[in-house]
C-alpha cells in the first residue's frame, strides 16, 4: 500500500484557521457588530443550507447562458496559456465544480495540471479535491484551508513552480476590495493569469440595477442561512428582525446589499468567558454583497496592477467572467488596453 492508497488526505491548515485564531475572529465579529463572512460557512448545517440556496438561486446552476460565460472564459484562458504545466489555485473553491471544468479543459489541451483548492471550510476543500480527482492525479492536488480575509502571506505559501492560473469565482462581492485585492494581485506574476467572476448590477442605471437584484438576497432561503449564525449563538427569532438594504461604499464607488439583524429586545451572547450584550435598537451586520459593473471591475482591479484582457457578460447582465493578467509596466496607468492586449477581442 502506498501513501496515496491510504484512507487519509493531507490538508494544509493555514494559521489563519487555527482554533484560537477563529475564536478571536468570532469575538471580533461580535464586538464590532460586523460578521466575517466565513462564519456563515462554518458548520455542516450552514454548508448544507448554503448549498441548497446555491442550487435554488445561483445563475450558474439554473441559467445555461450564465454557465456558458464560464465555459467561454475557461476556453480563452486555456488558449492563452502556453505553458506545459499549469497550477490552478482555486481561492474560495466551494465544491470545486467550476475549477474542475477548467482543469478538464486544461488536461484535454495536453497540459500537465496541478490543483490547490483553497477555502475557509475544510468540508469545501475536501469536496473540491474529491470533485477534481476525476482529472487531477492525487499527487498533484494540494488542498489548503485558510481565511483569505486575514491571511497576509498568501504569496509565500502559494508559491508554485509552474504557471499559475488563480480562480476567484463568486467571491469579490463579500470582501472589501482594498483588503482582498492586494493579496490576490500578489499571486499573479507576469505570465500568470487570474480568472475572476463578479455579480453585476444589470442595465445602464447602476442604482436601479442594484435595486433590481435585491430580491435575490431578501428571500426565505437566504434568511434561513444567515440567521443560523445568530441562532447557534443563542439569539432567538423574536429578538429582532433581519433587514436588507442598499448601502454606498464610497471608498470604492460601489453599492452593496447589506443584511443586518436589528434587535428589538435585549439579548446576551456568551462565547467562552466573553459576554456580549445587544440592546434593543442595536444592529449587527451579518452579510454584504457588493455589486459591480464591468467598468467598475476593470477600474478596481487596475488599482492593484491587474488588467482585464477579456470578459464575458451573461445576457441577464447579472454576472461576468473576467480574464485578468498583471499589467505590463510599459502600459499607461488607467488604460484598459483594448487593442494593446493580446487577448482583448471581446471587450
Ligand atoms: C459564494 S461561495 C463561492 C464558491 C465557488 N467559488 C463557486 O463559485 O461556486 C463562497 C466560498 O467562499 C468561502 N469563503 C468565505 N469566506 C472566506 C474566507 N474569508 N476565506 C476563504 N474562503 C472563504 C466559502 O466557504 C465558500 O466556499
Amino acid at each position: 500500500m502506498t501513501v496515496h492508497d491510504l484512507p487519509a488526505v493531507n490538508v494544509v491548515i493555514h494559521a489563519s484557521q487555527f482554533p484560537e485564531k477563529v475564536r478571536r475572529d468570532l469575538i471580533e465579529s461580535l464586538r464590532q457588530r460586523r460578521v466575517n463572512h466565513k462564519f456563515h460557512y462554518d458548520s455542516v448545517k450552514q454548508t448544507q443550507k448554503w448549498l441548497a440556496l446555491h442550487q435554488a438561486c445561483s445563475p450558474t446552476r439554473n441559467d445555461a447562458d450564465c454557465r456558458a460565460i464560464y465555459e467561454k472564459g475557461f476556453k480563452a484562458a486555456v488558449a492563452q496559456i502556453k505553458a506545459k504545466r499549469v497550477h490552478v489555485i482555486g481561492l474560495g473553491c466551494g465544491g470545486g465544480q467550476k475549477d474542475t471544468r477548467l482543469l478538464k479543459l486544461l488536461k484535454k489541451a495536453g497540459r500537465k495540471i496541478f490543483y490547490t483548492p483553497g477555502d475557509v471550510s475544510t468540508a469545501m476543500v475536501l469536496t473540491a479535491r474529491q470533485t477534481a480527482l476525476v482529472v487531477v492525479p492525487q499527487k498533484n492536488c494540494f488542498p489548503m484551508v485558510c481565511d483569505l480575509a486575514t491571511t497576509d502571506d498568501l504569496s509565500d505559501i502559494l508559491v508554485t513552480r509552474h504557471t499559475s492560473l488563480v480562480t476567484f469565482f463568486g467571491m469579490i462581492a463579500n470582501f472589501e476590495p482594498q483588503i482582498i485585492l492586494p493579496k490576490l494581485a500578489s499571486l499573479v506574476r507576469p505570465k500568470d493569469f487570474l480568472l475572476f467572476s463578479a455579480n453585476l448590477a444589470p442595465g445602464n442605471d447602476y442604482a436601479a440595477g442594484v435595486k433590481k437584484v435585491l430580491p435575490q438576497y431578501d428571500n426565505p432561503l437566504t434568511r434561513d442561512w444567515l440567521m443560523t449564525f445568530l441562532l447557534d449563538l443563542g439569539v432567538e427569532h423574536n429578538d429582532g428582525k433581519l433587514r436588507f438594504k442598499i448601502e454606498d461604499d464610497r471608498t470604492n464607488g460601489l453599492k452593496r446589499i447589506v443584511a443586518g439583524f436589528h434587535f428589538t429586545q435585549a439579548r446576551r451572547i456568551e462565547v467562552d468567558d466573553e459576554t456580549f450584550d445587544f440592546h434593543a435598537g442595536e444592529t449587527i451586520r451579518l452579510f454584504f454583497s457588493c455589486r459591480y459593473t464591468p467598468e467598475r471591475v476593470r477600474k478596481v482591479l487596475a488599482r492593484y496592477g491587474l488588467e482585464v484582457c477579456d470578459q464575458w457578460i451573461a445576457r441577464s447582465e447579472e454576472e461576468g467572467v473576467f480574464l485578468v493578467e498583471r499589467r505590463s509596466p510599459t502600459r499607461r496607468e488607467g488604460s484598459v488596453g483594448v487593442q494593446a492586449s493580446a487577448c482583448s477581442d471581446n471587450l
